[in-house]
């Protein structure tokens, strides 16, 4: 067979947050030219777990090197009142093997800072570039300086108030409120460890989550356990609040929201808008030269902590497809591709993150009791099993069918191998183009 001439293409990517450059690197590495433009005018995030994509690109030394005492353990469920541990889930070494690669625990501005020292000495990196609009069929960017930047492709990783999304779809696909609001704030492990009652929260690298009526509270160490983060989700509909990284907000506002909690707790706080949105009709616009990545096309709560893993399969399955690229026309036909690979995977994933919520946020009463009782049951049941302690067949039949269904879950959303499917998809559809 003759290897065909890879075309190489001019790529406008618009937004670089975790998707922009994770989008960016995967197409540059696939042999094209890649620009992004990003409005602000230094990289900076505020504050994972997609290992196995990046360590393909190479990052498995880096991950070890910032994060090798951040490989996740355990999760912890705990009750709000008192902190009494109502169910353990096991990470580390078990789930590593199962899924190829560990979990690790890191922190948003990190992950971005990696991404962006493995995209830069590939691609054309322009801060302080807001754009205001675009023109889906030449195709080119305006930007608020009044520059018309054009491109073969452009792709909108502008997140969850992209324009680029603006340019195709209109009112009930837009991301909107969820009504839910997130306190978020990283402590140095210093403090954090003058707190007798907080020092085992920084012991291990375990994720903690406090569950209770219409909030939860989880806390885990990063940075090789040095610093602890802490996200404090609220079902407070508070119109004020920013949908925005830097937003200061009251911390005592926070302080009050969890009173009655587990008293362990903390100074300063941003807080945010928790958004999501309706899976959108399409990824891809009309013209067959624009499509989205990241939270402009499937922002999703982050109550599964999985907005940034969907980002970087994006990227993956984008950067496997157009390696295969040799004529303009085909730019309609893979950009198709992409959003039939990834439409329903993203979607589910979304629709899981919403639903994890009102799990979480069970009032005190019979639901929530009935699901307590079954964590706690299944707690006891598998120490008493460890144990060598006889457990009558129907109780761990019960406890069975409910790790069974975990599995299930787990298994959907890490077991995912995005190179594996998009090179299945193209070894099966590869004639149609
Ligand atoms: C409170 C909270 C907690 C989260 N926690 C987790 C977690 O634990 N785990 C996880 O996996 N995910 C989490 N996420 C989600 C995750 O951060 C995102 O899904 C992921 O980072 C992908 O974002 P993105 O790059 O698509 O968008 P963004 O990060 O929003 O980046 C968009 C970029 O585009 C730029 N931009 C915007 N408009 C323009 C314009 N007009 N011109 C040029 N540039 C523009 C912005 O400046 C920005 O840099 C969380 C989200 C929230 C809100
Ligand atoms: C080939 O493409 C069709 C239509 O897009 C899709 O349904 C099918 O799953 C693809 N094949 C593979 C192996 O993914």
């Amino acid at each position: 067979m003759v290897e065909k001439q890879l075309l190489n293409l001019n790529i406008l990517v618009i937004g670089g947050g975790i998707a922009g450059l994770a989008t960016a690197y995967s197409l540059a590495a696939a042999g094209h030219t890649v620009t992004i433009l990003e409005a602000a005018a230094s990289p900076k995030e505020v504050g994972a777990d997609v290992t196995r994509i990046l360590f393909r690109w190479g990052l498995a030394s880096k991950l070890e090197e910032i994060a090798h005492n951040d490989r996740m353990l355990n999760t912890y469920l705990c009750r709000y009142k008192n902190g009494e541990i109502l169910a353990s889930y096991a990470g580390g070494d078990e789930a590593a093997q199962r899924y190829g690669g560990p979990s690790y625990l890191l922190h948003r501005a990190d992950l971005h800072g990696v991404l962006y020292d493995l995209a830069t000495p590939h691609i054309i990196y322009r801060g302080s570039s807001r754009i205001t609009t675009i023109n889906p069929h030449e195709p080119s960017a305006v930007l608020d300086s009044g520059e018309s930047v054009v491109a073969d492709l452009i792709i909108g990783a502008d997140g969850i108030r992209s324009i680029v999304r603006d340019a195709f779809v209109g009112g009930s696909q837009q991301a909107r409120y969820t009504g839910d609001s997130a306190y978020r704030f990283v402590l140095p492990g210093d403090d954090v460890n003058k707190v007798p009652e907080l020092r085992s929260l920084l012991e291990r690298p375990t994720v903690s989550v406090w569950v209770g009526p219409q909030k939860h509270f989880v806390a885990y160490g990063i940075r090789n356990q040095q610093n602890l983060n802490v996200a404090a989700f609220v079902e407070d509909a508070d119109q004020s609040a920013e949908y925005s990284w830097t937003s200061e907000s009251d911390t005592d506002g926070m302080r009050a929201q969890f009173k009655g909690w587990d008293p362990r707790r903390s100074p300063t706080t941003l807080k945010y808008k928790i958004m999501d949105s309706q899976p959108l009709k399409t990824w891809v616009h009309p013209s067959g030269r624009v499509t989205l990545v990241g939270d402009a096309c499937h922002p999703m709560t982050p109550y599964r902590a999985q907005g940034a893993a969907m980002a970087i399969e994006d990227a993956e399955c984008l950067g496997k497809l157009f390696s295969h690229i040799t004529r303009l026309e085909q730019i309609p036909f893979l950009l198709k591709a992409y959003e039939n690979i990834r439409f329903e995977r993203a979607t589910t994933i979304q629709r899981l993150s919403a639903e994890s919520g009102p799990y979480y946020h069970l009032p005190d009463g019979p639901a929530q009791q009935e699901r307590d009782d079954r964590m706690r049951s299944e707690m006891e049941v598998r120490d008493a099993l460890a144990k060598g302690e006889i457990v009558p067949p129907e109780v761990v039949a019960t406890v069975e069918n409910g790790r069974k269904t975990r599995q299930i879950e787990d298994d959907a959303q890490y077991k995912y191998d995005m190179t594996q499917v998009t090179e299945k998809w193209w070894a099966e559809n590869e004639s149609a183009m």
